[in-house]
């Protein structure tokens, strides 16, 4: 009801404000990197951390691209081979299993049907090391799975998921330093300065958040287009797709979301200025190879909507919007720049007056194949 919505019009709005708070409670009491922190009701992390050589990543949704961006963490930090697979896919093909890949499900819900069959399916071919990142304790995924890290998002109304988005991303960090330091990849300093970065979260979320009026201004322009492009590259190509995966659902225009250096094989061809181009930049070591992205976008006559980072020289221009992010924050980057697409998609549906809620033909938890 209006009541729990307080200044809020959607439960969505409300979530997309709640992940300071839904950060610091995922991360609450974690001082320091232990096995411990994924223990299931009869298993032992550290050991089962000891058995494995490799990191199966199922989910679907919002789910599966967190899971894709923590693949860029876990083969960058923790050294360990990762893949990523949709659950309704990998469940139907024949696939070649590894008795000593870590199988990881990633759901809000715990209850998706795709995605507890997918975990039924590795389990059947022999794969035991099962761990989920879950936001409901009392989940069939919790009670299938031998380890568990459970996100404390609270409940979460709105159908496109946004604050369990950032939680299961905070639990996906932990788990790679706590795979890391089993390798022996993981220095006490570094361990340090990982802690210290995931404690300023809610912080450094409390500044992005700031951004929304800037957002609405864009949010003005999409309102009336039918298509965007969404670019990133590196870990933050997975964010690109949750954002034009955003749009997509509550305000029904049509987003894809390309990794930028695929431009010039495809979607170049659809650039005109009916086409706004939003671009994930990060100051990372892909940044200048991005920029080279933007000019090929703005020479075909694009509009261009850059998430600029604190320190970079993207200066706002004819055909060139610019947000810039209050802070440059390395590995834990995504986490942020998740939070202006997430309002992108927002106040866009809210100008288009579609059911931001409850978007036609969507439910939020899928139990049924
Ligand atoms: C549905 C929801 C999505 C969600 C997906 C996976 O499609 O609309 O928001 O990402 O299911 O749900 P899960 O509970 O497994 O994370």
């Amino acid at each position: 009801g209006a009541a729990e919505l307080g200044p809020y019009r959607h439960y969505m709005q409300k979530e997309i404000f709640e992940q300071p708070r839904a950060i610091a409670d995922t991360l609450e009491g974690v001082t320091s990197i232990q096995p411990e922190l994924f223990d299931g009701a009869d298993a032992s992390a550290a050991r089962v951390f000891k058995d494995i050589d490799s990191v199966l990543i199922l989910a679907c949704g919002t789910s599966y691209y967190s899971g894709c961006t923590a693949k860029y963490w876990l083969e960058s930090i923790a050294k360990i081979p990762t893949q990523v697979e949709v659950a309704s896919e990998y469940r139907y093909r024949d696939s070649v299993p590894n008795p000593r890949t870590l199988v990881v499900t990633i759901t809000q819900s715990g209850e998706t049907a795709d995605t507890l069959a997918a975990l039924r399916h590795a389990q059947s071919l022999g794969m035991t090391h099962t761990l989920t990142i879950c936001n409901v304790a009392t989940s069939a995924m919790v009670r299938e799975c031998e380890l568990a890290y459970i996100t404390r998002a609270g409940v979460e109304i709105g159908v496109a998921s946004t604050k369990a988005f950032t939680a299961q991303l905070a639990g996906l960090f932990l788990l790679t330093l706590a795979l890391a330091q089993s390798r022996g990849m993981l220095s006490d300093t570094e361990e340090a300065r990982h802690i210290k970065a995931m404690r300023h979260l809610p912080a450094a979320l409390q500044a992005v958040l700031a951004l929304e009026p800037q957002v609405i201004a864009w949010a003005e322009d999409f309102a009336a287009k039918e298509n965007a492009l969404f670019l990133g590259r590196g870990m933050h190509y997975p964010i690109a797709l949750e954002g034009a995966l955003k749009l997509k659902e509550i305000s029904y225009i049509h987003a894809e979301a390309y990794p930028a250096g695929e431009l010039k094989h495809g979607p170049l061809a659809l650039v005109t200025s009916a086409m706004p181009v939003v671009t994930v930049a990060p100051h990372d070591a892909l940044l200048e190879k991005l920029k080279s992205n933007m000019h090929e976008v703005r020479a075909r006559g694009g509009v261009l909507y850059v998430l600029a980072d604190a320190d970079s020289k993207i200066e706002s221009a004819e055909g060139l919007h610019v947000i810039r992010m209050p802070e440059h924050y390395g590995e834990l980057s995504p986490m942020l720049h998740v939070v202006p697409l997430q309002l992108l998609a927002y106040h866009t549906a809210c100008a288009r007056g579609t059911d931001v809620d409850k978007p036609r033909n969507l439910a939020k938890s899928v139990t049924v194949e």
